[in-house]
């Protein structure tokens, strides 16, 4: 309950409020063989279908980027892995369809609940300096379970794709679910200087809240 405790936490929110669905490797996506391909549409464990497609929740298609700039500190020169991501890794992706997401389509969207995705739930997220002894106690015991469990869907890279060879050396690491988050601040940062920052910063927490429930 240390003054410290709670500046750590929230600079640790801060640091982290950032971008995406998009910045992690799946980890059935990190073979030599799917780094090869670039087809990065692994099977929804629910039907044993690529991206989920025979129970209808998305399909296997090639990735479209927008060639815009991500910002004027950021123009592409074809250098950063992150430009133009996944391209440099993958070039086919899952596509969800209603209300499925993630990388294999196996996650509902935001405010989505139930087995078929279908509930609509409301969260409320409330003012940290407003909770309760137990309510804090919880979120505390919520991010030291998040430090100490495995991600059991993502892994970390830990070189570019160039170090990899082109793909054919993968470099990755198993990495805690806390870090996970972490290391994707670091891996999307140029996302501070784009247009879609506020939406991100959004898209991040309500990530974490979907990593709190699942670790619960
Ligand atoms: C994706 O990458 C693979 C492997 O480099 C290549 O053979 C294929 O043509 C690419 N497909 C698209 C849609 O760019
Ligand atoms: C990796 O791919 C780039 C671009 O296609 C090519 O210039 C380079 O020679 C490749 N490097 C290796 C080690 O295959
Ligand atoms: C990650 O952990 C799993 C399970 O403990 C293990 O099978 C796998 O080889 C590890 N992967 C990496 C990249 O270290």
């Amino acid at each position: 309950d240390s003054p410290e405790v709670w500046s750590l936490i929230l600079l640790t929110f801060s640091l982290q409020l950032l971008k995406s669905t998009y910045e992690q490797f799946p980890r059935q996506c990190i073979t030599r063989e799917v780094l090869g391909s670039k087809e990065c549409c692994p099977v929804w464990e629910g039907d044993g279908s690529a991206c989920g497609a025979r129970s209808g929740r998305g399909v296997c298609g090639d990735v479209v980027v927008s060639d815009q700039p991500d910002g004027l500190q950021y123009p592409f020169k074809g250098i950063d892995d992150r430009e133009r991501w996944p391209t440099v890794f993958f070039n086919r992706t899952c596509r969800c369809l209603q209300n499925f997401m993630g990388h294999n389509c196996g996650d509902c969207s935001f405010g989505y609940f139930g087995t078929n995705c279908a509930e609509r739930r409301e969260s409320i997220r409330k003012n940290i300096f407003h909770l309760s002894a137990t309510e804090r106690q919880k979120f505390i015991s919520y991010l030291n379970l998040a430090k100490n469990t495995m991600s059991q869907d993502y892994v970390m890279a830990t070189g570019t794709y160039s170090e990899m060879n082109n793909g054919t050396m993968p470099m990755f690491l198993n990495v805690s679910i806390y870090d996970l988050f972490v290391w994707m601040h670091f891996y999307v940062d140029f996302g501070h200087w784009a247009p879609a920052f506020l939406p991100w910063h959004r898209v991040y927490l309500l990530r974490w809240e979907i990593r709190c429930k699942i670790t619960r």
